[in-house]
């Protein structure tokens, strides 16, 4: 039986707009497990990024608990949220957010150096072994401007994951990536998962949805529908996709 790691109950999230409310998220009970590499799909504007940011505490629902460890995220002082977020999260976006004049590996090593739990030593050596895990050894002195789009994000993906998050958050991660480098982001995302990292990621491309072994979908504020994969594998990768297709198809997508 899977681990759950998050949950959310009633969910609801409004934004005041013109003097009136938009509801956003409406009512949403939802379960995240553990070793899952849950990817939540829907039409732009559906609310992805909005759910994502209420269920990682980065923003806090209007109404309805999201419980972490059996801690509530929604009710939770500010501080404690933050320190949660800096210690169990991990954060990806579509666009990188790397400091542009500090290197690849200081971009990793800066956010751990301020962590007073770990020694600098220790902090630049996971740094290193993640870089070189990761395929960018050879470009860790380098500035975030002298990598391709790829690259960067594998370094934000790196910094994402320096301090060992339970759950990693992606919001369209591949979204601003030409084809060869989203192949890139994806296969790295897809084995961090496979090693057991635990992943939330809102996208809207099928590319990445494939990779998912639990597919989520969104519509007029509630989670409509619902897809269990098998764990991904490079050789099923046509047929998984059109599973997908016919399922989104059903949902009239
Ligand atoms: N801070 C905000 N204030 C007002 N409306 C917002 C705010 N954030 C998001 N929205 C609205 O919520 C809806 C969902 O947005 P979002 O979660 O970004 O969708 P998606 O990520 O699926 O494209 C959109 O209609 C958007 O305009
Ligand atoms: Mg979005």
């Amino acid at each position: 039986m899977k681990k759950s790691i998050l949950s959310a109950r009633q969910l609801c999230k409004s934004f005041a707009h013109n003097g009136g409310q938009i509801h956003v998220l409406s009512h949403i009970d939802l379960e995240l497990f553990e070793g899952d590499f849950t990817v939540v799909m829907g039409a732009s504007g559906s609310g992805k990024s909005t759910l994502l940011y209420a269920l990682s505490g980065m923003d806090r629902a209007t109404a309805g608990q999201v419980f972490y460890e059996d801690r509530d995220l929604v009710s939770m002082k500010e501080k404690t949220l933050t320190s949660l977020r800096c210690t169990d999260f991990g954060f990806i976006f579509q666009q990188m957010h790397l400091i542009n004049n500090l290197s690849l590996l200081e971009n990793i090593t800066v956010p751990g150096y301020l962590n007073k739990n770990r020694s600098a030593a220790g902090v630049r050596e996971k740094a290193e072994s993640l870089l070189e895990a990761m395929g960018l050894g050879h470009v860790k002195t380098h500035l975030p401007s002298q990598v391709s789009g790829g690259e960067q994000q594998r370094c934000a993906i790196a910094r994402a994951v320096i301090h060992t998050p339970r759950l990693l958050f992606a919001d369209e991660p591949t979204g601003a990536l030409n084809r060869a480098s989203t192949i890139e982001v994806l296969n790295l995302l897809t084995r961090l998962n496979q090693d057991g990292q635990s992943i939330l990621m809102v996208t809207h491309d099928l590319k990445a949805a494939v990779r998912a072994t639990r597919i989520l979908y969104l519509e007029d504020g509630k989670i409509t529908g619902e897809l269990s994969l098998p764990p991904y594998n490079a050789k099923e990768e046509k047929s998984r996709e059109n599973q997908i297709n016919v399922w989104l198809n059903s949902l009239e997508w």
